[in-house]
């Protein structure tokens, strides 16, 4: 057995399976582009066969990336398979990543199959993809409440169909550490073949056993672990990729695994994606909170001060914190921002892009005295955000909150080139701003969430708020970033309510279907 650990990202596929969470194939591309910077082995980018839209973006991060494997999902139909295979084309090394349930709830309820039947389109979807790439991995869907029977004979024969990567996934959270690990365990011992593939693992967060799942996995021979950036992914999410990495870094006595990760990428990875997704970090959250490395009682501040092991088990550098740097300031040039810009490795298509994004620099350089990587990476998120699909576009805004009287809000909003101004009450100046934009653009949707966040510290610094609207069953998160936050929120549920505009019709990989 190899002692590399492949870390397989899925925050392009799965993680966008978080309600709200969808990326722009713009966004996609980016993200993909820090992943590599962090050097994961494999990034699954999508769900190709879910929409054109998806497509297109696995299409684009398979051109783009030369580093890592870039992965396409696809479940176990013709179809899915040949639109996986077109749109990884272009990549260095293609991956296509097949499945079908094998549990006998989902079999029986959802596909409404036979276990043989099962079994056969198994076979010939690994032997489709095959003919695509030599790389094939291989899911039995809900292989957590799957008899193990079942899956030593399904495993066995994708094996013989072609696949390389056996990946068991513990679809709805249920597995705890040390059945999963000794479930792996079997499973290699019991499949004669099972030599020929590499055993993966994904698993979800509902019972808050993810990443515990994954590592007990690990211990028991599986060697890819599937995960995501902060744990985003459906419902509870997924394991959290800087915890896993981490972990078995930080403790090399136990895992006898080698990672290939920089893990000096990690925190702006993170940040990357809680900017682009909207989904904030909470401050303890290991390794990428906040607080993860903040010591707040006395007793710890003297020990750390004394010697950093008493209380720290790794170094805040290694994850890539470093403090807030001032990178640039009110009168830096063009030159110094593409600079800066290129080495967070975001780069401009184009002299108009960048003179955009410089424009914006300078209005924020105006009433933000320090500039940093934070606010540049939201400065793009917000160019991105107002390109897309931006029929409504906030023009104008004026509050009045005094104690004692009613708050107010009147905005100016042009939509579809037409200027329109509305005026509202309401209990605050957010709620009278979000009113008076809604009795313009008349959505009716719920507010389920409205979040901000400071992006760097002070009072200056930028809020960055993000707005969730639901309307229909569908759902979308808008994002606006803005030192003044009433300004950033009206920013945010304009953008929400963009998306909520643009028709968007996709496939949910797991959703009942022909499989
Ligand atoms: O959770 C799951 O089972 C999945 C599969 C498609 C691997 O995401
Ligand atoms: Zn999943």
């Amino acid at each position: 057995m190899s002692d590399k650990l492949i870390i397989f990202d899925t925050t392009l596929r799965d993680g966008e399976q978080s309600p709200g969470a969808s990326m722009t194939k713009e966004e996609k591309v980016r993200i993909a582009k820090s992943l590599e910077r962090l050097r994961v082995d494999v990034i699954e980018a999508g769900f190709p066969a879910a929409s054109p839209g998806d497509f297109e973006s696995v299409q684009a991060v398979a051109r783009t990336i030369r580093e890592s494997t870039i992965c396409g999902l696809a479940r176990a139909l013709d179809r899915d398979i040949d639109r996986a295979g077109e749109a990884l084309k272009e990549a260095s090394r293609a991956r296509i990543h097949t499945f079908i349930a094998t549990s006998p709830i989902h079999m029986q309820q959802k596909l409404r199959m036979a276990p043989d039947q099962v079994i056969e389109y198994a076979i010939k979807a690994v032997k489709r993809a095959r003919q695509y790439t030599d790389d094939v991995e291989f899911s039995p869907e809900d292989a957590g409440r799957s008899e193990e029977d079942f899956l030593c004979r399904i495993l066995e024969a994708v094996i013989d169909a072609g696949a390389t990567t056996l990946n068991i996934p513990d679809t709805v959270g249920y597995s705890v550490p040390e059945q999963f690990g000794a479930t792996i365990r079997r499973l290699r011992e019991r499949i004669p073949n099972s030599d020929k593939a590499v055993f993966s693992v994904h698993c979800h967060n509902d019972l808050g056993l993810a990443v515990a799942n994954s590592l007990s996995a690990v211990m028991n021979g599986a060697r890819q672990v599937e995960c995501t950036i902060n744990g985003l992914g459906e419902r509870a999410g997924n394991a959290a990729l800087e915890e896993i990495v981490m972990a078995v870094k930080t403790r090399k006595d136990v895992f006898p695994c080698r990672i290939a990760i920089d893990t000096r990428e990690i925190v702006a990875c993170s940040k990357l994606v809680s900017n682009i997704t909207g989904f904030p970090v909470q401050p303890n959250k290991a390794i990428v909170g906040a607080n993860a490395f903040a010591h707040e009682s006395g007793i710890h501040q003297d020990g750390v001060l004394k010697s950093r092991e008493t209380y720290e088990i790794m170094s805040a550098e290694d994850v890539g914190w470093t403090a807030n740097r001032m990178v640039l300031g009110k009168h830096s040039g063009r030159n110094a921002f593409r600079t800066r810009m290129q080495e967070l490795g975001i780069e401009f298509g184009s002299e108009t892009e960048l003179n955009d994004a410089f424009q914006r620099f300078k209005d924020l350089a105006d009433k933000k005295h320090d500039i940093f990587d934070e606010d540049l990476q939201a400065l793009i998120t917000e160019a991105g955000v107002e390109a897309e699909d931006e029929r409504i576009r906030l023009v104008t805004l004026r509050v009045c909150s005094e104690t004692g009287e009613i708050p107010c809000a009147r905005v100016g909003l042009r939509i579809e080139n037409e200027e329109m101004t509305g005026t509202a009450h309401g209990s605050g100046a957010v709620d009278a701003s979000f009113k008076a934009i809604e009795s313009l653009v008349r959505t009716d949707s719920t507010l389920l969430l409205y979040s901000v966040n400071n992006i760097t510290t002070g009072t200056d610094a930028q809020g960055e708020v993000t707005v969730r609207l639901e309307k229909g069953g569908r759902i979308v998160n808008g994002q606006g970033a803005d030192t003044d936050i009433v300004i950033a929120s009206a920013k945010a549920y304009v953008n929400a309510v963009n998306k909520l505009l643009a028709p968007r019709q996709r496939m949910h990989p797991q959703a009942a279907g022909d499989v």
